[in-house]
């Protein structure tokens, strides 16, 4: 089973800032271009992907457990910098001045488990990078770290919406979707509310950015018929599914512990 350790020995490593695997050589750009922009092509793709592990649903886990019992890393200290990672790689994708329609609104969709909590710390960042998320979290469960979560949104008058919209008026009113709904422990079949949400969100044009796993894939496998984000987060190390990603190209983020994939705009 690969552990933390076996990551270094294949050129991975996790940084000091804890929970993440980079790479260390460090011969990839850093990713700052607009996504808007039409000439994303034109810049070199990072060969860094070719080295870089992708992870298993197994392994994954693996490597969780090990920050946490080894490493000793807390719940909420990993989900902090996997909200913070979020937010930084979404303002870089998308960065608020570029942003088509203003306010630069952003809708965050927060499943019941962990990948929902980076989500809602990814939110409270994005305010503080001067975007407008609104959160949508239907299935809140009932522990004190997610309750803190979500009051820390709310005294920042961050709005927790009571529906999913319509396709049409995500459109409309939001920039871009993020996809916080299940991550990388996802197995099995989607229970509504989320099945009607991910229908939507495979329905909207604006783009999806979606945090370790896009919603409903299969963790190793992919989904072929799923929703197709346009930017995809891995935290920790990239798992087996975004090899399925369509026109992905590869970025490594060199000094804030996160790997994106992005689809290619052109
Ligand atoms: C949640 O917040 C309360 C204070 O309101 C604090 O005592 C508690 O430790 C927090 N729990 C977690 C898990 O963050």
């Amino acid at each position: 089973m690969l552990g933390v350790r076996a990551l270094f020995g294949i050129g991975l490593l996790v940084t000091s800032r804890g929970g993440s695997v980079l790479t260390h050589t460090g011969a990839c750009t850093l990713i700052s271009e607009n996504i808007y922009r039409k000439d994303l092509t034109q810049r070199p793709a990072c060969t860094m992907a070719n080295t870089i592990k992708y992870l298993g649903q197994e392994e994954a886990q693996h490597i969780d457990e090990e920050l946490f019992n080894e490493y000793s890393f807390s719940v909420d200290q990993l989900m902090e910098l996997a909200g913070l990672s979020c937010a930084t790689a979404v303002s870089k994708g998308y960065p608020v001045q570029s942003l088509p329609k203003t306010p630069p609104r952003v809708l965050v969709i927060c499943g019941p488990g962990n990948n929902g909590g980076d989500g809602l710390v990814c939110a409270r960042h994005l305010k503080l990078f001067g975007y407008e998320p609104s959160v949508l979290y239907p299935k809140r469960p009932n522990k004190p770290l997610f309750q803190n979560l979500t009051t820390q949104c709310e005294k920042m008058d961050i709005s927790f919406l009571t529906e999913m919209p319509e396709a049409d008026v995500i459109d409309e009113a939001y920039n871009l979707a993020i996809d916080a709904i299940f991550g990388f422990s996802f197995k099995g079949a989607v229970r509504e509310p989320f099945g009607e949400i991910l229908y939507q969100l495979k329905k909207i044009t604006v783009p999806i950015a979606s945090i370790d796993i896009p919603s409903g894939w299969d963790v190793e496998n992919g989904s072929p018929d799923g929703i197709q984000p346009d930017m995809l987060i891995s935290l920790t190390a990239p798992k087996k599914a975004s090899h399925h990603l369509k026109d992905a190209i590869t970025f490594w983020e060199d000094d804030s512990f996160l790997l994106h994939l992005k689809r290619s705009m052109s």
